[in-house]
């Protein structure tokens, strides 16, 4: 049941004047949350996380309060609080409504509940494209969902000018890689003022583990199917088939570096033929991607006479402009040969990085790396927030040195 629109005073100009409240002897300040999502792989994994780390929030001088769940057909709004562990089997009580989504992100923005965060755990384009009402509303967004940090450009600005207008933060530091530090290190590199020249990647842990399969000789189809039951694959493993997964990443990355393009830049070469990656609907799609088995296995027959191996490949050359992903065959000993299942590699040149590449690997997919990923990036959004320590001051350190 959703909560009346309420008139919504005015947004917190400053964080710091929410009011705070007392648990024992700590001063913390409510955050309220609104999880998109919610009963999706991510969102309940987060939703456990949540309930399991109170020590943490009390650390970091905030405590949260879900205000808000829904997935595509069902939400919910409760000022009073919805309690994280029970909150998935609340939200699938509620009777399913087909505009229950398009209710709940409307009446997010009338909610009478600041600072309030809203945690994206979806991978649609609809609720993408609220995040600039959200943000010009004074709401923050954390999520892993690629669509809006890889939008077009039109969306894409309306998202940077509600974050400049506003002062909100959209933090999407999941939407590559899950918890690796890739996005965090290419901008921090950026801020610095460094130069990326060039980079290679494997940027679809879903792809690593599907090609890693396949040339240990399991069909294709099925080493998608193993990569959906791993909870690898995107809500539909077509967009991971189709190389759209990789590219967006690759655009959030280019993004991050200053470049000022979207998807249609990036050059994409699919795993499998268009035809089978038109189908609609995820199970049949898994299985019309049987349809592909004998191709793949031919691949990597020939790959394994030359010593070499299949990866899906991202490159980047600063010379040309040219962004690129598509499947490609490497020798056995290239660096981003022989990647664990789901592993990422980033191998970066850069002004900075000239006496060797900079290298972030490790898996970069995956439920739980997802959700701890998010729940970082959600800490990070407290921040602003948080009850700042009484502790002694650095002034009132010096006044006592002094006397
Ligand atoms: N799995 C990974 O390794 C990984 C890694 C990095 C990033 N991610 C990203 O994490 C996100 C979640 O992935 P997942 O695997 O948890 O997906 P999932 O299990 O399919 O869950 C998606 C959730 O979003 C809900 N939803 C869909 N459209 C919605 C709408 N318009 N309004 C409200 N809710 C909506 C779904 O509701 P219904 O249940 O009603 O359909 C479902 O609860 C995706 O953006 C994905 O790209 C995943």
């Amino acid at each position: 049941m959703l909560a009346p629109p309420t008139e919504f005073p005015d947004a917190l100009a400053d964080p710091q004047s929410a009011p705070e409240i007392r648990r024992g002897h700590r001063a913390l300040r409510d955050i309220h949350l609104a999880v998109i999502g919610a009963s999706g792989r991510v969102g309940s994994r987060l939703l456990e996380l949540i309930a399991a780390q109170e020590g943490t929030w009390h650390a970091a001088g905030v405590d949260p309060r879900i205000v808000g769940v829904a997935n595509s057909r069902q939400a919910l709004i409760s000022l009073p609080g919805i309690g994280a562990a029970n909150a998935v089997a609340r939200l699938r009580a509620v009777t399913s409504e087909p505009t229950a989504a398009a209710a709940f992100a409307e009446a997010l923005l009338h909610l009478p509940a600041r600072p309030l965060i809203v945690l994206d755990c979806s991978a649609s384009a609809d609720v993408a494209a609220r995040y600039p009402d959200w943000l010009a509303a004074g709401i923050d967004i954390v999520t892993p969902n690629k669509l809006g940090p890889s939008a077009d450009k039109a969306l894409a600005a309306a998202i940077a000018a509600a974050q400049k207008a506003s002062g909100t933060h959209l933090y999407d530091a999941t939407t590559v890689g899950a918890q690796l530090p890739l996005l965090s290190t290419l901008r921090e590199l950026q801020r610095a003022g460094d130069r990326v020249e060039r980079f290679e990647a494997v940027l679809s842990g879903t792809l690593s583990y599907v090609l890693g399969r396949v040339q240990q000789g399991e069909a294709l189809s099925a080493a998608v199917r193993g990569a959906v039951a791993e909870g690898y694959a995107e809500p539909h493993p077509a967009r991971d088939l189709s190389g759209e997964d990789a590219a967006r990443k690759l655009v959030i990355l280019l993004r991050a570096l200053g470049h000022d393009l979207d998807l249609a830049d990036i050059e994409c070469v699919p795993l499998v033929d268009a035809q089978l990656l038109a189908e609609p609907d995820p199970a049949r799609f898994l299985h019309g991607l049987a349809g592909a088995d004998d191709t793949w296995r031919a691949r990597a027959a020939l790959a394994q006479a030359r010593r070499e191996c299949w990866v899906y490949r991202a490159s980047f050359d600063q010379a040309d402009g040219r962004a690129r992903i598509a499947p490609e065959r490497v020798p056995l000993d290239h660096a981003l040969a022989r990647l664990a299942p789901c592993e990422n590699k980033l191998i970066l040149h850069s002004a900075f990085y000239r006496a060797a590449p900079l290298t972030v690997s490790g898996p970069g997919a995956g439920i739980d790396l997802t959700a701890a990923g998010v729940l970082g990036d959600l800490l990070i959004a407290t921040r602003r927030y948080a009850v700042q320590p009484a502790a002694t001051t650095a002034s009132s350190q010096r006044i006592e040195a002094a006397a």
